[in-house]
């Protein structure tokens, strides 16, 4: 189900002036067993950390702060790759000693010369949670603000609660039970008193359903000084963030609480098992959204189609497609069975793609695609082309009403319309000795028998013809008929005196 917007605090408002983001993302990512750091493991073709920076980037932020640590390098070349609206600055922390201290560790660049202005207000969270939407952060953030909180941990309730730190809540029976006797209540009675990590919970405190996502907003200036005061007396001899929540509240301050309504939200990567439920929850929200918006999917757990893709009503998407990337498909198309569009691709309208595989290419209105077609290198197809069973087009512009339907290969064409490319056509466009490419330019109206071989540079003018088997190395003139192979010979009776000779030798031999 896509999450409705659940939480229970404030209306939804531009963040506060001066809003920082820090991305905790120097972790190991142990649970994932992976040469890869965590952060950068892709999640429907995006790293995960790029979903948080991406979500992050739509809330008008000051800057971001990307805290890397394990794998630093490799997170930062992901980095340099991408186009972010949103300033994003890089702060090490080395070795890796948990959360808290990677929090530390941005305090010390922030408050040491020359960079000595630091924002007022910081927005906390992790590159390993990526399915927080931007309308979720800014109503933690309205919360925050409207409450004047000087700390606001987002919560979720989880039936399950798993491997989450529990959320103490001030007033809930059994957090009153369980709370602390050093938590001293503030004369703005705080709403949450603590966050106790899992490895750490007594079994009364594992019973606690409200968790920690993991996502707070604070007021840099009143609480970083309490970062000094953590510790790493726990089970995992961590300096954790999550013990900055007992010290703030044990100084007074008000620490608030906004909780999500719908915790898939809040899904945390820790396992290649928590990667496969986040693709899971959010391949879901995608096949409900264009569902509500007159896409058939015709069988849900059988199609997965990335948060990118738009794809017009009434268009049908059959068991087995994959769809990962900036994909547009206009109306009235029918995708599949098993057809896989990857990069950047659009699909006109009414157009049918069938078990086929198309990347970084442009189909137009009313084509056919398939069975079994690949597409790919910045192909365009106009309108109305069909490209048929066991076609391969690579870096070709074709112009409409153009038929390929068997067998080809087509690659750094330009093709003109109203073509007719027969059977078992080849381009053959690469020059193995000096490794370049060379261009194949077929004009309007031409019909190219099957079997033939284009062997590029070459021209075929308009309306030309070229008979099937040939090998066509110069150019042929518009309205020509090229024919590049051995004439037929035909030798009379060659295999009925063949047979007959054969029969007499046989009958001696007796
Ligand atoms: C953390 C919270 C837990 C919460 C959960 C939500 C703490 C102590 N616990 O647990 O209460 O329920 O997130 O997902 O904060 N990282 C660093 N430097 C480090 C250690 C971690 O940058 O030294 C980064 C990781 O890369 C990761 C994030 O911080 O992106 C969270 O760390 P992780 O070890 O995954 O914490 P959890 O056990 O999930
Ligand atoms: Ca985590």
């Amino acid at each position: 189900m896509t999450p409705t917007d659940g939480l229970s605090q404030a209306v939804a408002s531009s963040p506060p002036e001066g809003v920082a983001a820090i991305v905790l993302a120097a972790g190991k990512g142990t649970r994932l067993n992976s040469d890869l750091p965590k952060v950068l493991h892709p999640l429907m073709g995006k790293p995960l950390l790029q979903r948080v920076l991406e979500t992050l980037c739509q809330l008008s932020l000051s800057q971001i702060t990307v805290v890397l640590g394990h794998g630093g390098s490799q997170v930062s070349d992901t980095l340099d790759a991408l186009s972010l609206s949103t300033p994003v600055h890089r702060i090490v922390q080395q070795p890796q000693l948990g959360t808290g201290h990677a929090i530390q560790c941005v305090k010390a660049v922030w408050h040491t010369p020359p960079l000595t202005s630091t924002p007022k207000t910081v927005l906390i969270t992790a590159g390993d949670v990526p399915l927080i939407r931007p309308e979720t952060l800014r109503t933690l953030l309205a919360t925050h603000q409207q409450h004047h909180n000087h700390l606001t941990v987002l919560t979720a309730t989880l039936t399950e609660a798993g491997s989450y730190g529990r959320v103490l809540l001030d007033g809930a029976p059994e957090a009153a039970a369980l709370q602390s006797p050093s938590a001293s209540r503030s004369a703005h009675s705080p709403q949450v008193l603590r966050i106790v990590e899992a490895k750490d919970a007594t079994p009364e405190e594992l019973a606690l359903q409200q968790v920690n996502t993991g996502i707070y907003v604070l007021d840099w200036e009143t609480l970083s000084p309490l970062l000094d005061q953590l510790s790493a007396n726990n089970a995992q001899k961590e300096f954790y963030l999550t013990d900055l929540i007992a010290l703030a509240v044990g100084a007074g301050f008000r620490v608030g609480s906004c909780a999500l309504d719908q915790p898939d939200e809040m899904l945390g990567v820790n396992s290649r098992e928590d990667l496969a439920l986040c693709h899971q929850v959010l391949n879901q929200w995608t096949l409900n959204r264009l569902m509500c918006q007159g896409v058939t999917v015709v069988d849900p757990d059988q199609t997965t189609i990335c948060p990118e893709a738009e794809i017009g009503k009434d268009s049908v998407i059959e068991p087995g497609c994959v769809l990962q990337g900036a994909i547009t498909i206009g109306e009235g198309c029918l995708l599949g069975p098993n057809s896989v569009l990857k990069g950047q691709v659009t699909v006109g309208r009414g157009s049918r793609v069938l078990a086929s595989w198309i990347e970084d290419s442009a189909v137009g209105d009313y084509c056919s695609v398939g069975p079994f077609a690949h597409l790919r290198g910045q192909t365009v197809l106009a309108n109305h082309v069909r490209i048929g069973n066991f076609v391969e087009v690579k870096n070709s512009q074709i112009a409409p009403h153009t038929n390929a339907a068997h067998l080809s290969y087509l690659g750094d064409a330009t093709i003109g319309s109203h073509v007719n490319v027969g059977a078992g056509t080849i381009t053959a466009n690469y020059d193995a000795i000096r490794q370049i490419k060379h261009r194949t330019v077929i004009e309007d109206g031409v019909k190219i028998g099957s079997n033939s071989v284009l062997v590029a540079p070459v021209t075929l003018g308009a309306n030309a013809s070229v008979a099937a088997g040939s090998v066509i190395t110069k150019d042929v003139l518009a309205g020509s008929l090229a024919i590049a192979r051995q004439r037929q010979t035909t030798i009379e009776n060659w295999v009925t005196d063949r047979q007959q000779s054969a029969a007499a030798s046989a009958a001696l031999e007796v």
